[in-house]
């Protein structure tokens, strides 16, 4: 049935017609998935086996998170009442911006870097004010200092970036801290187990920084959504009261303690994507494709004016990547997920074969 127009409906805020409609590229993917950074393999074994417990009466409860916020807390050094779960840092980053973007406040973003921040900074009445990395893509540190203004409220720095894959030092997410004491600062480690450097040892004795992770990336546990976000317990005040209590589910919840406790399979994944990574890059290199370092899970490579033709093909060769050329200052920027050894061989064998063939062709 045609659905029923009327000349007078419902408007939205106009902050909200103004937002360009997010669209992850989905659509056929049934092939080697190097475009979303996720775990390319499978969860720990021990997930799967509490997957394989989950009775169906365990769904009509509602979750409860606290039990499972206490290990998470415990495992990141901190108190339970200094961070939550969430569901995936998505929403970690919706309810920061919720919670304290106002009218007439800022939001500093070092770009390119992950677009969720302004997605969910689009829908407050803040202003997003953008940082550009230079070409070297490394974190504009000096630039994002002289930028913050009395009405900075928070700055959103991904370490690692993506999709960049660069970082920036504990010392300049200090300093930035204290150059905006009225902002919170929050650093994103989604790819936390790729890099091994954080700042959770400082929650709560800085007290503007806010630390957000996933269990998407290297746990391998994007499709249950479950995250974390961490600051000080006056801060998470704040946080809480715009937080659904039940936005984690309970089979996340069942499954993340046994995520937690596997550090062998943990171990295990990341060695090898970071293995195949410097196999990758050298890879890279032979072929003559200018890449920028990366610590994270994936490497950001040029290939220039083709780079919807490279991503069709590779794609049509079974192997999906990411263009970045709409991010800013990326035209002609492929975003690779590094994957396992043998993926990556199937990858860089995919790779040499596109890359050849667009050459023959100019
Ligand atoms: C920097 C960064 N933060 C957060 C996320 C999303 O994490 P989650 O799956 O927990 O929502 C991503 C996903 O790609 C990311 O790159």
């Amino acid at each position: 049935m045609a659905e029923a127009s009327n000349s007078v409906v419902p408007q939205p805020r106009s902050r909200v017609r103004a937002i360009k409609e997010y669209h992850p590229p989905l659509g056929d993917r049934n092939a080697l998935r190097l475009d979303f950074n996720e775990n390319t393999y499978e969860c720990s074994p021990r997930v799967r086996e509490v997957l394989s417990r989950i009775a169906s009466g365990d769904i009509t409860r509602y979750p409860e998170r606290e039990p499972v916020e206490a290990l998470v807390a415990r495992q990141l050094g901190l108190k339970p009442e200094q961070l939550v779960l969430t569901n995936g840092v998505d929403e970690a980053i919706h309810v920061l911006f919720q919670a304290f973007l106002d009218a007439g406040d800022e939001l500093l973003l070092p770009v390119p870097t992950y677009t969720m921040y302004e997605v969910y900074a689009s829908s407050t009445d803040a202003r997003v004010v953008s940082i550009q990395a230079a070409d070297d893509l490394a974190f504009p540190f000096e630039r994002l200092i002289e930028a913050i203004t009395p009405r900075t409220k928070i700055i959103a720095i991904a370490n690692p970036n993506s999709p960049s894959g660069s970082t920036c030092t504990r010392e300049q997410i200090l300093e930035i801290a204290k150059r905006a004491p009225h902002a919170v600062v929050l650093v994103d480690e989604a790819y936390y187990h790729f890099y091994g450097e954080t700042v959770a040892d400082l929650i709560g004795q800085v007290p503007n920084l806010a630390l957000a992770r996933t269990f998407s990336k290297a746990y391998g546990l994007a499709g249950l959504r479950i995250g974390v976000l961490a600051a000080p317990a006056g801060l998470m005040t704040w946080i809480r009261r715009v937080l659904s209590p039940y936005s984690v589910n309970s089979v996340a919840l069942a499954c993340l303690p046994a995520a937690l406790d596997d550090s062998t399979y943990l171990d295990w994944y990341v060695g090898e994507v970071l293995a195949a990574r410097t196999d990758f890059e050298a890879a890279l290199d032979a072929a003559g494709v200018r890449r920028w370092p990366s610590y994270a899970n994936f490497v950001l490579v040029e290939i220039g004016p083709k780079h919807a033709e490279f991503v069709r093909r590779m794609n049509a060769a079974g192997i999906l990547v990411r263009d970045r050329s709409s991010d800013p200052g990326c035209d002609g920027r492929v975003r690779i997920t590094i994957g396992t050894r043998e993926q990556m061989r199937q990858a860089v064998t995919a790779l040499n074969t596109t890359l050849a063939a667009l050459r023959l062709e100019e």
